[in-house]
This record gives C-alpha cells, structure tokens and sequence, in this order.
C-alpha cells in the first residue's frame, strides 16, 4: 500500500483532468482497508475511486484518495437456473459483463461498455437500454470506516433510485464497496430488447433469435457509434441527468414544443430525454475554449485537452440556466463534483 504523496489524479478520471491530492492509496484486498483503520487514516479527509468515470475535479484535494482496486469474483451458490455471483469493486465493469456474457450468465449485458468499475455500480445504480443494474443486484458489501467493520446491505438497504442509491448521500459517505453480488440466468434469459435501438441494430447486424451475446454486442455498437471512448475523448458520460418534471411544468414546455421528448413515471411526473432539450436549445456540438458538448450525443460534456474542470463545471451550469429559461425545466447533473 505504499502511499504516494502530491500525486496527479489525471490518469484516474475519464474527463482527464490534471489535479493533485495529498496522497494516493492503492487498496488491493479488505486487509488494506483494516489497516488503514488501525493507524485512524479514516479519521481525516478521503474520498475513494474507481474507474474515476463519473466525477468531475475542479481543484486540488488536500484529503487522500483511495483508489479501489478490490479484484476477483466467486460464486455464491447456483443451481440449474441462476448463479448468484460476487465481483471485486475494483473490478472493471464491462469487463465483468463480458465475462458472464461469455459464461452464458444472462442479465448485465444491456449495461455492456459502461466505463467504471464495479464499485460504481451500485453507487450510481447505473443503466442503460432498458435495465438498471439495481435489478441483478443481490447484496453489496461495505466497509464501515466508522466502525471498522465489514457489512452486507440487502437490495432494500440500497435504497435504490433512478441513478442513485444511499451512498450517494453525505450520511452514507463513511461507507467503501468492497465487492457486489448479482443475481443472473443460465437457462431462459429475459432479454430486455425493447429499446428502440437495440431492435434497429439486431434488424441490421440480421440477428433474428439473439442470444445474451448478440444483445451484448448491438449495445456495444449502438454506444460506440454515439458515445466518445473516454480513451480519447475526456468525458464522463451523461453528464445530466433525466429530469423527472411534474405535469404542469411538463405541460407548458410541451404546450410551447409538442414534439419534446419524454417517458412516463406515474401520473403526476414524466421523464423529460435531457438529451433533446439541450439538442433543442441548440448546445449540441458547441465548443469553447478546451471542452463543449458532444456532437453525437448532447447529455456528454466532453474536455479536448488541456483545460479545466472549472470551465466543464462553468458550462453545465450555462446550460442548465439556458434549459430552465427556455423550458422551464430544472437539469440535475449526474457526475460528482469534486
Ligand atoms: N436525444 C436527442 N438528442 C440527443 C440525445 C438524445 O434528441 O443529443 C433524444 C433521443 O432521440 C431519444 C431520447 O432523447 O428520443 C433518449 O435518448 P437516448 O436513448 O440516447 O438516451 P438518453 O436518455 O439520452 C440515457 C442514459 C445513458 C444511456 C442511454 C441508453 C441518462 C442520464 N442517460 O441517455 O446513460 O446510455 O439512456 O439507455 O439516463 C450515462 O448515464 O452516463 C449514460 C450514458
């Protein structure tokens, strides 16, 4: 666990960001993380990250950083239907779905290629094309600072939303994912191909009676031709998230635009595609400075280099003031700033 001091966190967050912290941690295994308690590191300033895919640094940390590399995957018990499986947090997310893709364990691969790591799975309860990852999530275990010791919280203990769950709270902020335990198939897969694109890519790559594989892949496609690879293009993602409106708000912005996109929740709110209102309010493709919005898909902020996270952080907020003028709609940001 040899600490560095005053190190660059560049290489450990997508947008590609060049702050320092006071120290960084690398944890391998629960042990790291027990003697680290031992000498009271918890009782001072630290954040944990992962794949470093979903925050935003705007400024030194003088706190230390813990960067989870908690690896490996087991089996908890199977039996001829389903597998309940445990993978390491530091474990890096799309390579874990392919690897239960390629064991014919069905229910993660709509959530193929999302940049990150395990540990950020639940964190974010991330989803896409139809499925959200709190859906296969048995049980996550963590690692009580506070106490020093290690817990196992149920799915209901997540308290899992649309793009949230407790531990994106400031009272859940002591807590560090260790590993996440998934519920999936191994016969009669409930393929989740309902959304609108998965069906299109099939029809194109004339996949008619796909496999778990097949649905794997034309996410991967369907991504990659709207999505920038992190590896190139600094980014962090959507960078907003879907904004739930209730109905009289949604009814005057859909009065003034009847073509505004939007999907049900229950009968007071919809969900509002933030990708088309900022599209609308003609963002897409815009550019200044070292960073803009991306011009394949606007919910992506994305850093051409050699800028800051400042001027990310300073154009979100120009186009949530520019969406609520326009709409009168309130954009929420997905990342976490830093
Ligand atoms: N749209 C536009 N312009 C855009 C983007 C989207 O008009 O620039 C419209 C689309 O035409 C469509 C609707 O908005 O009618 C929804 O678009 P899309 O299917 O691309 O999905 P999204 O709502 O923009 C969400 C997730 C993505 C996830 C996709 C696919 C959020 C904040 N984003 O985007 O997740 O990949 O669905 O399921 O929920 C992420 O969270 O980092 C992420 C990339």
């Amino acid at each position: 666990m040899n600490p560095i001091k005053n190190a660059s966190l560049k290489k450990y967050n997508t947008f590609g960001f060049d702050v320092q912290c006071s120290h960084l941690i690398e944890i391998h295994n629960e042990t790291d993380l027990l003697e680290l308690y031992a000498e009271d590191f918890f009782d001072n300033h630290f954040r944990v990250i992962g794949g470093g895919s979903n925050i935003l640094l705007t400024r030194n940390y003088s706190g230390g950083i813990l960067l989870n590399r908690l690896m490996g995957h087991w089996m908890e018990s199977e039996d001829e239907h389903s597998i309940d499986i445990t993978f390491g947090a530091g474990e890096n997310w799309h390579q874990t779905v392919l690897h239960c893709v390629k064991n014919n364990w069905g229910g993660l691969e709509n959530l193929s290629l999302i940049p990150g790591c395990v540990g950020a799975s639940p964190i974010q309860n991330i989803g896409a094309y139809g499925i959200e990852v709190k859906d296969k999530i048995v049980s996550v275990r963590v690692f009580d600072t506070t106490s020093g010791e290690f817990v196992i919280l149920s799915n209901e203990d997540c308290r899992f939303g649309y793009r949230d769950s407790i531990f994106k709270r400031a009272e859940y902020k002591h807590l560090i994912v260790t590993s996440v335990t998934f519920h999936l198939s191994k016969i009669n897969h409930e393929l989740k191909l309902n959304y609108g694109d998965i069906q299109h890519e099939l029809k194109q790559q004339n996949v008619s009676q796909p496999t778990i594989a097949d649905v794997s892949n034309a996410v991967i496609a369907i991504r990659r031709s709207k999505l920038p690879d992190p590896a190139v293009l600094g980014n962090s993602g959507s960078f907003f998230k879907n904004p739930v409106v209730e109905m009289d708000i949604f009814k005057a912005a859909q009065l003034k635009y009847p073509e505004i996109k939007w999907f049900p929740v229950d009968e007071t709110h919809v969900k509002v595609a933030a990708g088309w209102l900022i599209e609308t309010a003609g963002w897409k493709g815009f550019k200044k400075g070292n960073v803009g919005v991306h011009e394949k898909q606007a919910l992506v902020l994305v850093h051409f280099g050699g800028g800051k996270g400042e001027e990310i952080s300073s154009l979100a907020r120009e186009i949530q003031t520019d969406i609520h003028d326009k709409f009168g709609i309130v954009l929420e940001f997905e990342v976490n700033i830093w």
